[in-house]
């Protein structure tokens, strides 16, 4: 940042709110956390049903853990009904699954994985994408994604029960594949400033990870 820039909200008194859980409807709830806890990287998450048939969905409560091993961690709330959803169904039968990122140009598609559409039904055919196959698991990669992580099912934390209660996934990361594209020169690193990240906010607003909305930040030297 080469200026520091007071805040607008911080110059004037602020008045707040206080908002306790039991004084919303789990649906507002839920509505306010998507405002607040954002912007979200989306896991763009593949899955095979018992029977094969292939589905696809985006979790933008989406984050990495560790590295030893490397593990990410996604959350799928129960539905409405109090159901499971289909890509929790799955990776409970089999234990699989590959997450891909979401780049700009597959945010459209990626979005229309998201309809409720019955299970068993091939989302890769409803949203035009291409599946390949992976390297250690039998869910597909989706070929337009410019990096895609294979997993093995490690532990699926519930908290609480019924209509959008939450299952934890928590993965180990089997392998990355990433487009040579984004790869930095000579480091197995990516550069972000070639990306485009797409993530999600709250609403039916996403952000996007441009060049120009990004700022550096070194690490302090001094106490
Ligand atoms: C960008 C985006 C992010 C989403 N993130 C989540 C999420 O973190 N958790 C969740 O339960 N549903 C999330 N959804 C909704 C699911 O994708 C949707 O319920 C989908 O139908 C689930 O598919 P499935 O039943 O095939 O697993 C998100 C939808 C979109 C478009």
């Amino acid at each position: 940042m080469e200026q520091e820039v007071e805040h607008p909200l911080l110059i004037i008194p602020m008045t707040m709110t206080t908002i306790e859980p039991n004084a919303l409807e789990r649906r507002q709830l839920y509505a306010l956390m998507t405002t607040l806890v954002a912007p979200r990287p989306i896991a763009f998450v593949s899955t095979l049903s018992p029977d094969d048939v292939p589905n696809l969905a985006p979790f933008s409560y989406f984050n990495a853990g560790g590295a030893n091993p490397p593990s990410v961690v996604f959350c799928a709330a129960n539905r409405r009904d109090g159901s499971q959803k289909d890509t929790v169904r799955n990776i409970e039968a089999t234990g699989e699954y590959t997450i891909q990122i979401v780049t700009y140009d597959l945010a459209a598609r990626m979005n229309q994985t998201s309809y409720d559409y019955e299970y068993g039904i091939n989302e890769f055919e409803k949203a035009g994408l291409t599946p390949i196959p992976s390297l250690h698991v039998r869910p597909y990669r989706v070929q337009e994604s410019p990096a895609q992580i294979e997993c093995k099912l490690f532990d699926i934390v519930r908290h609480g029960e019924g209509p959008l209660a939450s299952n934890y996934i928590i993965g180990e990361i089997l392998c990355f594949h990433i487009s040579d594209l984004l790869l930095k020169e000579g480091a197995p690193l990516l550069d972000d400033r070639v990306v485009d990240f797409v993530a999600r906010m709250g609403e039916s607003w996403y952000s996007r990870a441009t060049p120009e909305s990004m700022f550096k930040l070194p690490k302090p030297t001094v106490g």
